[in-house]
């Protein structure tokens, strides 16, 4: 079968990985793609939100299925414009995908349904949002509705900051309409886990739990990132939280998805907050994680069309996955600058050198004329497993210096706990 993947992060790199050693697959594209999908997949110059392009190409090569990185086009409808044409995909389609395309869709559901989560209110007025701010203690979490590429989250520690964010978000419109409505949110503490379950008609099904690190510096300092490490499982997870998630969290989802008839067939990566009296949900997510797909799919021990399909066909079932008991880490390695602005087009090199068991993914690298180049602001995750996270984390540590590029800078406290 010819497999078409949708996307140019680290994430599709590990899918089209993962999805090439399928034996049932005879070719795997991805549009657009980055230098580590070229060497297991044919990259197509297609971007993500040109939805006719994708759809005139998997009828002209009669691709038999189609698998979406990204949330972008998911809110767009990509998947109801495939199954408009009879054409495989796997991802959610637009009506459920608001539920990562608003904010506030997603809380209002956690609330109908009595989802653990952060108290909040909804503003569509500017003075009423900054008189909102009275009745929450600092810090303070302001959030736009719509889709704002990771960065219309902002955590205010005064009134000053959060009469100014609500400004720039309502007034100044950084980020156009997404933030036209906003929600002003209780601030939560604890420890993140991110749990993404494939969703089989209706009925979640969770992979293994990870542990992103969202801040760029160490020890959890500076800006927000898209995530610039990760581990697999997490050691916070046993089989009380596992319980509690499944009654408190997962149960009601699934009530939800019922009542408001979400005809949901994908992914569902839920964002937890793992505070002292029980998870919290922070966020829904309609798609994989990055870098969280990077740490799932080398523990993943099944064939991962058949997992794919078998979601589609609404027949997954918990007992389907195979993970191995290994732990899996990755680092990812990030242009200077980012998560602000950076520079592109540095050559990478050392990438030959590293050890056989370090598994690589590209997040944003272009290859011309045989040489690899960075093309993103994260740019390359640098991924091992081992019997324990130390294990795996020390065998990056002793390998991730033999990469170079100009401005190359990477965490060096990922999985250390
Ligand atoms: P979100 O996109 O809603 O997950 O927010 C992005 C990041 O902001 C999360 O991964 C958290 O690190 C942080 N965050 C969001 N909401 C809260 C909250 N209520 N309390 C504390 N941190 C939060
Ligand atoms: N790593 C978080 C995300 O994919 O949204």
């Amino acid at each position: 079968m010819k497999v078409l993947v949708i996307g140019s992060g680290g994430r599709e790199h590990a899918l089209c990985w993962k999805i090439a050693e399928s034996i049932r697959v005879s070719k795997v594209f991805c549009a657009p793609g980055n230098g580590g999908t070229q060497e297991v997949a044919e990259n197509i110059n297609i971007n993500p939100h040109e939805i006719d392009k994708l759809l005139d190409f998997a009828l002209k090569e009669s691709i038999d299925l189609t698998v979406v990185g990204p949330e972008a086009p998911l809110v767009d409808g990509i998947v109801d414009k495939f199954n408009e044409k009879g054409l495989r995909i796997f991802g959610v389609n637009e009506k459920t995908a608001k539920l990562e395309g608003s904010k506030i869709y997603a809380k209002e559901f956690m609330e109908k349904y009595e989802i653990p989560t952060a108290k909040y209110r909804r503003y569509t007025n500017i003075d009423k949002a900054i008189k909102g701010l009275d009745e929450f203690d600092y810090p303070l979490v302001i959030k736009a509705d719509g889709l704002c590429l990771g960065k219309g989250v902002i955590i205010c520690n005064t009134k000053e900051e959060g009469v100014n964010t609500l400004k720039s978000m309502m007034e100044d419109k950084i980020f156009g309409t997404a933030g036209e409505a906003v929600i002003i949110e209780e601030f939560l503490e604890g420890v993140e886990a991110s749990l993404i379950c494939l969703v089989s008609q209706g009925k979640l099904i969770p992979m293994e739990s990870a542990q992103d690190y969202k801040k760029i510096f160490d020890n959890d300092q500076g800006p927000n990132t898209g995530g610039v490490g990760c581990f697999s499982s997490s050691n916070l997870f046993d089989k009380e939280l596992e319980r509690k998630i499944q009654k408190e969290i997962l149960s009601k989802i699934e009530t939800g998805f019922e009542y408001e008839y979400l005809d949901y067939s994908g992914v569902l990566f839920i964002g937890l907050m793992l505070t002292k009296d029980m998870p919290k949900v922070l966020e829904f997510n309609v798609r994989f994680g990055d870098p969280e797909t990077e740490v799932l799919i080398p523990r993943l021990e099944n064939n991962i069309v058949d997992i794919l399909q078998k979601t589609l066909d609404g027949n997954l079932r918990e007992e389907d996955l195979v993970w191995t008991d290994k732990k899996c880490v990755t680092v990812v390695a990030t242009s200077e600058g980012y998560p602000g602005k950076y520079e592109k087009g540095k050559e990478i090199t050392g990438l030959k050198d590293l050890d056989e068991d370090i598994l690589l993914f590209h997040n944003g690298t272009k290859i011309k004329d045989g040489k690899v180049y960075t093309n993103g602001g994260r740019v390359i995750s640098v991924t091992a497993l081992g019997d324990t996270l130390e294990e795996a984390r020390n065998k990056i540590y002793k390998n991730i210096d033999k990469i170079y590029f100009d401005g190359m800078y990477y965490r060096r406290d990922i999985a250390k706990i």
